[in-house]
């Protein structure tokens, strides 16, 4: 700004001191209030500093006029980065004329400098020298990973999730997942002893628990963008086995928000938790059906927990009752439903495998991969899609699933490929209906290395109280 410029300014500021058409009309957070003239200047030749009688000098709050459905001003503050400036401003008080509003192009439309829109998980703004300048974030979805495990011979096919898009890699793995490794001393638990005898133990090439225990296998749960697998795998494994284990007297669908809402000690919530601290809570206080205590996703990340609305005191030989009833008002039936303490299976594959088979489904835990967020179909394998990517797009975090089943099947070249079929709970639209293969046998994202069955606390009494209630019904 020139001197004779700024000698002007003055002189227009020293007349207008004392005016008394001061506008009340008080735009409050004035730093904060969107850019007038973000969408181009609207009226460039209405004289509204000039209607008004002139300038203010430094910040003043009050030098405003009337602006279309809005105010604008004519003190010297609006000229600083928010151009909320009356339009002939810089005319009538500086001398000079209106700024060039730069434009940024995308698709064939304009956009003004300050001005947004989301590619996948990053927001590009329009800076001025109108270049768009895009965040960096590496994505949970990512087209070129996708398109990658399409193209290769990897076993399996990645497909685009809306749930998921938009995201990114480090939010996926913050809010999808949620079991925290166990300590060391978990670690080290002993393992049972299983005396394979390879005669009477023949496995089949091909088992499902859900043709072995037709009507007794829970479907896929769908946690949301709530880190808490640990509650979820934990539920759904109990659920199983006890719905197998009654013979179907009982076929509970367990609560895994009971266990997210209850089971607060060093536990996260929706920002992960042990699997051993769940069944320990499992066994000790036990925990209402998912109907009874239903499931409330978060509706926004970090996701909050809702209190603890389910309480349990003992009847007697470690039997608990429900102290209150159902969150969910139209359920009467708040039963406790308990297991026994948990016992952790060798890593051996077979010993795994019969297991499921004599008992039902187990409770791993996995390392989730970048890549794995896309999984559709096939047998899951880690792929090298993106090991020439710089580390940010290479991350992984711990998850757990339930395992229920196996098979065997040939790839492309005829070589033999054994996998384990597993339920996640990401929703049935994710995977193949909300279950998925993984590579058998190489503990595959080391899901063979903590693997864990349990029993339901069941006695003759509860059958025949089942038994009875569900015929009177
Ligand atoms: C006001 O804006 C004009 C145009 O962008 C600029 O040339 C001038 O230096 C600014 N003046 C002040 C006081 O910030
Ligand atoms: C993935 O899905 C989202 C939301 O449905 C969509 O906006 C996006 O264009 C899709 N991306 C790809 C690569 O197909």
């Amino acid at each position: 700004m020139g001197p004779i410029v700024l000698t002007a300014l003055v002189l227009l500021l020293a007349a207008q001191e004392g005016s008394a058409d001061r506008i009340q009309n008080r735009r409050t957070r004035r730093e904060l209030a969107s850019p007038l003239h973000a969408g181009g200047i609207r009226d460039p030749y209405g004289s509204y500093c000039h209607r008004r009688g002139g300038c203010c000098p430094g910040r003043d709050d009050l030098c405003t006029v009337p602006y279309l459905d809005t105010i604008c001003y004519c003190d010297l503050f609006c000229n600083r980065t928010v151009s909320d400036c009356c339009p002939d401003f810089w005319n009538r008080c500086l001398g000079v004329p209106p700024p060039f509003i730069d434009v940024c192009e995308r698709n064939g439309n304009k956009f003004y400098t300050g001005q947004t829109y989301k590619e996948n998980c990053n927001l590009c703004t329009c800076g001025s020298s109108g270049r768009w300048e895009c965040e960096q974030n590496a994505c949970l979805i990512e087209p070129d990973v996708i398109n990658a495990v399409n193209r290769g011979n990897y076993g399996w096919k990645a497909a685009n999730y809306s749930q998921l898009y938009g995201l990114t890699l480090d939010e996926g793995i913050r809010f999808r997942l949620g079991t925290k490794k166990p300590s060391s001393t978990i670690m080290n638990m002993n393992e049972i002893q299983m005396n394979m005898d390879p005669l009477n133990d023949r496995l089949p090439l091909y088992f499902n628990s859900l043709e072995k225990w037709p009507g007794k296998i829970h479907e896929p749960l769908d946690q949301g963008n709530c880190a808490a697998s640990w509650a979820f795998s934990t539920a759904a494994v109990a659920s199983d086995r006890i719905s197998i284990q009654s013979m179907g007297h009982m076929t509970p669908q367990l609560s895994p928000q009971n266990l997210i809402s209850c089971d607060t000690r060093n536990q996260g919530g929706c920002a992960g938790g042990r699997v051993d601290g769940a069944w320990w809570y499992l066994r000790r206080r036990g925990v209402v059906t998912d109907d009874c205590y239903p499931y409330q996703p978060p509706q926004q990340t970090p996701a909050e927990v809702g209190r603890c609305m389910m309480q349990s005191r003992s009847v007697g030989r470690g039997k608990r009752q429900a102290t209150q009833r159902c969150p969910n008002t139209q359920n009467y039936h708040n039963d406790i439903y308990q297991s026994t303490p948990p016992y952790r299976l060798s890593s051996n594959e077979k010993e795994i495998m019969k297991e499921i088979m004599d008992n039902g489904p187990v409770q791993a835990i996995m390392e989730v991969h970048e890549d794995f967020f896309v999984y559709k179909s096939g047998i899951y394998k880690h792929t090298d899609v993106s090991f020439a990517k710089p580390p940010k797009y290479r991350k992984h975090g711990t998850h757990s699933v339930r395992i229920l089943g196996w098979g065997e099947d040939r790839d492309y070249n005829g070589t033999p490929r054994k996998y384990w079929i597993a339920a996640n709970s990401w929703g049935k639209n994710w995977g193949e209906n909300g279950y998925f293969r993984i590579t058998r046998g190489e503990n595959e994202c080391e899901i063979e290395a903590f693997v864990i069955g349990v029993w339901g606390r069941i006695t003759m009494e509860d059958m025949q109280h089942h038994h009875h209630r569900r015929r009177h019904i």
